[in-house]
């Protein structure tokens, strides 16, 4: 894999968000409430491993492997697609969500020192019992590979080994949001964090 250049990324130095919590908390609900309200550009990692996946490329059929196994894919796979997508995107950029990512405390590692900092880390908390209802409901029209009882069963166990120690080594910029309820109370909940984040870093807060 040939190395990318971040350089351009890291002089544009627009707020980066890590949007966590486990498979189906509603990172990717709640990334749409954000794109909306700050015109952040959205990345999943999920999503840019399904459409490697959907390419029909090699790597692909071994990706989706690992994904319906609900394991993590290799992190340098994950974060070089990560790379690319910012950089695609960096024109028009107000800031990047980068949801899904990192999944493990390497992830974080790599991706602060090849890219930059995270501003803020957004950690949905939601009970094991949640999850599992929200991803057999969705699982009725998703079409994905990973929504049924026996992966989702796995998304949860490599969730609590791998992801939950990311949050205590970022919790320092990490905000943890209670998931369990209403769309609506969770986006104000992560409205005033962004709000606050913006704000500590002297760039300009939506009105309303
Ligand atoms: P990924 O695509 O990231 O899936 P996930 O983390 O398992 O979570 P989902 O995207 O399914 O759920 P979500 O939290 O976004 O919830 P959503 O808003 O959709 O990853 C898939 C796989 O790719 C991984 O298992 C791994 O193999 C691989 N992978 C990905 N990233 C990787 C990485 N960094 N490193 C290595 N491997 C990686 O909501 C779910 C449902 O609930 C929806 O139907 C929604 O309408 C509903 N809902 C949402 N919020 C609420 C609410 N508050 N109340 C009621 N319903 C709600």
């Amino acid at each position: 894999m040939a190395p990318v250049d971040m350089d351009a990324l890291k002089s544009k130095k627009v707020p980066i968000i890590w949007v966590l919590g486990g498979p189906g908390s509603g990172k990717g609900t709640q990334c749409e409430r954000l794109i909306q309200r700050y015109g952040f550009q959205h990345l999943s990692s999920g999503d840019l491993l399904r459409d490697e996946v959907a390419s029909g490329s090699a790597k692909g059929k071994e990706l989706n492997e690992m994904m319906k196994n609900g394991v993590l894919v290799p992190r340098a796979v994950v974060l070089d697609l990560i790379k690319q997508a910012m950089l695609k995107n960096l024109g028009s950029a107000k800031g990047f969500l980068i949801d899904g990512y990192p999944r493990e405390v390497e992830q974080g590692v790599d991706f602060e020192d090849q890219i930059a900092p995270a501003a803020l880390v957004l950690y949905f908390d939601c009970s094991d019992e949640t999850m599992t209802e929200r991803l057999l409901f969705r699982a009725k029209s998703s079409g994905r590979a990973d929504d049924n009882e026996e992966t989702i069963k796995k998304r949860l166990v490599t969730f609590h080994q791998c992801s939950e120690p990311v949050i205590k080594k970022y919790a320092e910029k990490c905000v943890s949001i209670s998931a369990n309820t209403d769309v609506d109370t969770i986006s104000k909940k992560c409205f005033e964090s962004v709000d606050k984040t913006l704000k500590d870093l002297g760039l300009p807060v939506p009105s309303n």
